[in-house]
Protein backbone atom coordinates (compact mmCIF):
# COMPACT_ATOMS: atom_id res chain seq x y z
CA UNK A 1 0.00 0.00 0.00
CA UNK A 2 3.10 2.19 0.34
CA UNK A 3 3.19 2.55 -3.30
CA UNK A 4 -0.19 3.77 -3.53
CA UNK A 5 0.36 6.33 -0.98
CA UNK A 6 3.46 7.88 -2.26
CA UNK A 7 1.42 7.79 -5.87
CA UNK A 8 -1.46 9.49 -4.22
CA UNK A 9 1.11 11.85 -2.23
CA UNK A 10 2.68 12.73 -5.59
CA UNK A 11 -0.95 13.65 -6.81
CA UNK A 12 -1.70 15.83 -4.21
CA UNK A 13 1.30 17.79 -4.29
CA UNK A 14 1.02 18.33 -7.76
CA UNK A 15 -2.45 19.08 -7.58
CA UNK A 16 -2.66 21.26 -4.55
CA UNK A 17 -0.07 23.19 -6.01
CA UNK A 18 -1.46 24.06 -9.26
CA UNK A 19 -4.95 24.49 -7.54
CA UNK A 20 -4.13 26.42 -4.10
CA UNK A 21 -7.33 26.49 -3.51
CA UNK A 22 -8.37 22.93 -2.94
CA UNK A 23 -5.44 22.58 -0.36
CA UNK A 24 -7.13 26.28 1.89
CA UNK A 25 -10.34 24.20 1.72
CA UNK A 26 -8.83 20.39 2.44
CA UNK A 27 -7.45 23.32 5.50
CA UNK A 28 -10.20 24.97 6.46
CA UNK A 29 -12.53 21.13 6.71
CA UNK A 30 -9.38 20.29 9.04
CA UNK A 31 -9.71 23.46 10.93
CA UNK A 32 -13.35 22.29 11.89
CA UNK A 33 -11.81 18.98 12.77
CA UNK A 34 -12.79 17.12 10.07
CA UNK A 35 -10.74 14.37 8.34
CA UNK A 36 -11.11 14.53 4.55
CA UNK A 37 -10.73 10.86 2.86
CA UNK A 38 -10.57 11.12 -0.82
CA UNK A 39 -14.12 10.00 -3.02
CA UNK A 40 -12.79 9.61 -5.72
CA UNK A 41 -9.26 11.35 -7.66
CA UNK A 42 -10.26 11.82 -11.83
CA UNK A 43 -7.56 11.11 -14.69
CA UNK A 44 -7.96 12.59 -18.17
CA UNK A 45 -6.15 10.70 -21.00
CA UNK A 46 -6.65 10.09 -25.10
CA UNK A 47 -7.86 7.28 -26.74
CA UNK A 48 -4.16 6.48 -28.09
CA UNK A 49 -3.71 3.31 -27.14
CA UNK A 50 -0.49 4.20 -25.68
CA UNK A 51 -1.89 5.96 -23.17
CA UNK A 52 -6.00 5.15 -23.21
CA UNK A 53 -8.27 4.58 -20.44
CA UNK A 54 -6.69 0.68 -19.96
CA UNK A 55 -3.31 1.33 -20.17
CA UNK A 56 -3.61 3.84 -17.35
CA UNK A 57 -6.09 1.37 -15.55
CA UNK A 58 -3.56 -1.15 -15.43
CA UNK A 59 -1.43 0.60 -13.39
CA UNK A 60 -4.00 0.66 -10.66
CA UNK A 61 -4.55 -3.10 -11.45
CA UNK A 62 -1.76 -3.73 -10.72
CA UNK A 63 -2.07 -1.78 -6.97
CA UNK A 64 -5.14 -3.98 -5.82
CA UNK A 65 -8.03 -1.87 -8.44
CA UNK A 66 -10.74 -3.56 -10.56
CA UNK A 67 -12.62 -1.70 -13.01
CA UNK A 68 -15.84 -1.64 -11.38
CA UNK A 69 -17.99 0.44 -13.87
CA UNK A 70 -18.02 1.93 -17.66
CA UNK A 71 -19.78 5.42 -18.91
CA UNK A 72 -20.05 6.90 -22.01
CA UNK A 73 -20.51 10.68 -22.54
CA UNK A 74 -21.51 11.36 -25.70
CA UNK A 75 -22.25 15.38 -25.86
CA UNK A 76 -18.10 15.70 -24.66
CA UNK A 77 -17.20 12.55 -26.68
CA UNK A 78 -15.35 10.73 -23.78
CA UNK A 79 -15.68 6.83 -22.06
CA UNK A 80 -14.48 6.75 -18.75
CA UNK A 81 -13.95 3.63 -16.55
CA UNK A 82 -13.87 3.53 -12.84
CA UNK A 83 -11.74 1.41 -10.51
CA UNK A 84 -12.54 0.58 -6.90
CA UNK A 85 -9.50 -1.04 -4.50
CA UNK A 86 -10.33 -4.85 -3.94
CA UNK A 87 -8.92 -5.12 -0.14
CA UNK A 88 -9.27 -1.63 1.13
CA UNK A 89 -12.76 0.39 0.96
CA UNK A 90 -10.70 3.48 2.42
CA UNK A 91 -9.23 4.15 -0.74
CA UNK A 92 -9.96 6.55 -2.96
CA UNK A 93 -11.75 5.26 -6.24
CA UNK A 94 -10.18 6.00 -9.69
CA UNK A 95 -12.34 7.68 -12.21
CA UNK A 96 -10.19 7.60 -16.14
CA UNK A 97 -12.14 9.13 -18.81
CA UNK A 98 -10.44 9.35 -22.54
CA UNK A 99 -11.44 11.71 -25.65
CA UNK A 100 -13.02 9.96 -28.09
CA UNK A 101 -10.25 11.43 -30.93
CA UNK A 102 -11.85 9.73 -34.18
CA UNK A 103 -15.37 11.97 -33.40
CA UNK A 104 -12.76 15.11 -33.68
CA UNK A 105 -11.16 17.15 -36.58
CA UNK A 106 -7.95 15.59 -38.22
CA UNK A 107 -5.97 18.96 -36.52
CA UNK A 108 -7.02 17.60 -33.08
CA UNK A 109 -6.30 14.07 -34.12
CA UNK A 110 -2.78 14.71 -35.49
CA UNK A 111 -2.28 16.97 -32.59
CA UNK A 112 -3.06 14.30 -29.95
CA UNK A 113 -1.02 11.92 -32.07
CA UNK A 114 1.95 14.38 -32.05
CA UNK A 115 1.34 14.38 -28.29
CA UNK A 116 1.57 11.18 -27.54
CA UNK A 117 4.79 10.80 -29.92
CA UNK A 118 6.39 12.93 -27.81
CA UNK A 119 6.32 11.16 -24.70
CA UNK A 120 9.37 9.00 -23.90
CA UNK A 121 9.06 5.07 -24.13
CA UNK A 122 10.09 4.96 -20.44
CA UNK A 123 7.53 7.04 -19.06
CA UNK A 124 4.79 5.15 -21.08
CA UNK A 125 5.74 2.01 -19.33
CA UNK A 126 6.07 3.87 -15.89
CA UNK A 127 4.10 4.31 -13.22
CA UNK A 128 5.31 8.04 -12.99
CA UNK A 129 3.44 8.80 -15.88
CA UNK A 130 0.16 9.51 -13.91
CA UNK A 131 1.58 12.54 -12.38
CA UNK A 132 4.28 13.94 -15.80
CA UNK A 133 2.58 17.02 -16.59
CA UNK A 134 2.16 17.80 -19.96
CA UNK A 135 5.00 15.53 -21.10
CA UNK A 136 4.42 16.70 -24.87
CA UNK A 137 7.36 19.09 -25.57
CA UNK A 138 6.95 22.78 -26.65
CA UNK A 139 3.30 23.88 -26.02
CA UNK A 140 1.99 26.15 -28.70
CA UNK A 141 -0.53 28.90 -27.42
CA UNK A 142 -2.26 29.11 -31.25
CA UNK A 143 -2.97 24.98 -30.55
CA UNK A 144 -3.94 25.43 -27.40
CA UNK A 145 -6.78 27.80 -28.70
CA UNK A 146 -7.35 25.77 -31.33
CA UNK A 147 -7.84 22.69 -29.45
CA UNK A 148 -10.15 25.20 -27.12
CA UNK A 149 -12.46 25.63 -29.85
CA UNK A 150 -13.28 21.86 -30.59
CA UNK A 151 -13.03 20.81 -26.83
CA UNK A 152 -12.10 22.28 -23.69
CA UNK A 153 -11.27 18.87 -22.68
CA UNK A 154 -8.46 19.02 -24.99
CA UNK A 155 -7.43 21.98 -24.47
CA UNK A 156 -6.89 21.19 -20.78
CA UNK A 157 -5.31 17.85 -21.54
CA UNK A 158 -2.29 19.47 -23.78
CA UNK A 159 -1.88 22.52 -21.34
CA UNK A 160 -1.87 20.03 -18.39
CA UNK A 161 -1.47 16.37 -19.43
CA UNK A 162 -1.26 13.45 -16.64
CA UNK A 163 -1.84 14.56 -13.51
CA UNK A 164 -5.43 14.70 -10.92
CA UNK A 165 -7.48 16.46 -12.95
CA UNK A 166 -9.72 16.89 -9.30
CA UNK A 167 -9.52 14.94 -6.02
CA UNK A 168 -13.25 14.69 -4.84
CA UNK A 169 -14.12 14.95 -0.76
CA UNK A 170 -15.99 12.18 0.25
CA UNK A 171 -19.11 13.80 2.53
CA UNK A 172 -19.82 10.95 4.08
CA UNK A 173 -17.11 10.77 6.13
CA UNK A 174 -17.32 14.34 7.30
CA UNK A 175 -18.90 14.69 10.54
CA UNK A 176 -20.40 18.18 10.97
CA UNK A 177 -20.33 18.93 7.39
CA UNK A 178 -21.57 15.83 6.16
CA UNK A 179 -24.28 16.85 3.59
CA UNK A 180 -23.22 18.83 0.35
CA UNK A 181 -25.65 21.54 1.29
CA UNK A 182 -23.84 22.19 4.43
CA UNK A 183 -20.37 21.69 2.92
CA UNK A 184 -21.59 24.40 0.24
CA UNK A 185 -22.64 26.80 2.94
CA UNK A 186 -19.22 26.30 4.36
CA UNK A 187 -17.30 27.01 1.19
CA UNK A 188 -19.52 30.36 0.35
CA UNK A 189 -19.34 31.60 3.73
CA UNK A 190 -15.38 31.65 3.17
CA UNK A 191 -15.33 33.43 -0.40
CA UNK A 192 -14.93 30.44 -2.14
CA UNK A 193 -17.21 30.41 -6.03
CA UNK A 194 -19.21 26.94 -6.40
CA UNK A 195 -19.54 26.24 -10.54
CA UNK A 196 -23.51 26.63 -10.11
CA UNK A 197 -24.23 25.25 -13.93
CA UNK A 198 -26.83 22.75 -14.12
CA UNK A 199 -27.53 23.80 -10.23
CA UNK A 200 -24.71 24.22 -7.38
CA UNK A 201 -25.56 20.18 -6.36
CA UNK A 202 -25.61 17.68 -9.45
CA UNK A 203 -27.49 14.51 -8.49
CA UNK A 204 -30.05 13.74 -6.16
CA UNK A 205 -30.14 11.54 -3.15
CA UNK A 206 -32.46 8.85 -5.92
CA UNK A 207 -29.68 8.61 -8.18
CA UNK A 208 -27.78 7.89 -5.12
CA UNK A 209 -25.26 10.32 -5.56
CA UNK A 210 -24.66 14.27 -5.12
CA UNK A 211 -21.99 16.00 -5.66
CA UNK A 212 -20.76 19.57 -5.69
CA UNK A 213 -17.68 21.08 -7.30
CA UNK A 214 -15.67 24.75 -7.04
CA UNK A 215 -15.11 27.16 -10.27
CA UNK A 216 -11.56 25.93 -11.87
CA UNK A 217 -9.23 28.35 -11.23
CA UNK A 218 -6.81 30.01 -13.54
CA UNK A 219 -2.53 29.30 -13.67
CA UNK A 220 0.06 30.73 -15.95
CA UNK A 221 1.45 28.20 -18.38
CA UNK A 222 4.36 28.59 -20.33
CA UNK A 223 4.08 28.34 -24.23
CA UNK A 224 6.03 28.81 -26.76
CA UNK A 225 5.29 32.33 -27.49
CA UNK A 226 5.23 33.34 -23.59
CA UNK A 227 3.39 32.48 -20.69
CA UNK A 228 -0.55 32.85 -20.31
CA UNK A 229 -3.36 32.47 -18.28
CA UNK A 230 -5.59 29.18 -18.64
CA UNK A 231 -8.46 27.67 -17.51
CA UNK A 232 -6.99 24.73 -14.73
CA UNK A 233 -9.17 22.64 -12.69
CA UNK A 234 -11.64 22.19 -9.47
CA UNK A 235 -12.17 20.27 -6.20
CA UNK A 236 -15.48 18.58 -5.35
CA UNK A 237 -17.41 17.43 -3.41
CA UNK A 238 -19.23 13.69 -3.20
CA UNK A 239 -22.10 12.26 -1.04
CA UNK A 240 -23.17 8.45 -1.60
CA UNK A 241 -26.72 7.33 -1.09
CA UNK A 242 -27.69 3.41 -0.24
CA UNK A 243 -29.27 1.70 -3.78
CA UNK A 244 -31.71 -0.61 -4.10
CA UNK A 245 -29.64 -3.30 -2.82
CA UNK A 246 -28.67 -1.27 0.56
CA UNK A 247 -25.31 -1.07 -0.23
CA UNK A 248 -23.55 2.14 -0.84
CA UNK A 249 -23.59 3.14 -4.40
CA UNK A 250 -20.17 3.68 -5.85
CA UNK A 251 -20.67 4.45 -9.41
CA UNK A 252 -20.91 7.33 -11.27
CA UNK A 253 -23.61 9.57 -13.34
CA UNK A 254 -22.79 10.75 -16.50
CA UNK A 255 -24.92 13.12 -17.68
CA UNK A 256 -25.13 15.09 -21.06
CA UNK A 257 -27.50 18.26 -21.92
CA UNK A 258 -30.28 15.58 -23.21
CA UNK A 259 -29.36 12.22 -21.55
CA UNK A 260 -28.25 10.03 -18.96
CA UNK A 261 -26.24 7.46 -19.00
CA UNK A 262 -25.95 5.33 -16.52
CA UNK A 263 -22.84 3.24 -15.80
CA UNK A 264 -23.21 0.12 -18.18
CA UNK A 265 -23.49 -2.30 -15.70
CA UNK A 266 -20.52 -3.85 -15.24
CA UNK A 267 -20.58 -4.53 -11.86
CA UNK A 268 -17.84 -6.83 -11.22
CA UNK A 269 -17.47 -7.64 -7.57
NI1 LIG B 1 -15.30 13.72 -10.15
Amino acid sequence: MQKLKDIFDNLWRQYTHENPEALQIYNLLNNHNEIVINDHIAFRTFDDKRVNVDKLGRFFEKLGYKCCGEYEFTQKKLFAKHYEHTQDAKQPKIFISELQTAKFSPFLQQTVKKCVDNISQHLLNSVELLYSGACFGELDYDVYNKLLIESEYAAWMYAFGYRANHFTVFVNELNKFNSVQSVNALLKQNNFTLNTAGGEIKGTPDEYLEQSSTMAGKVMIKFKQGTFEVLNSYYEFAKRYLDKSGKLYQGFIAKSADKIFESTNIIVK
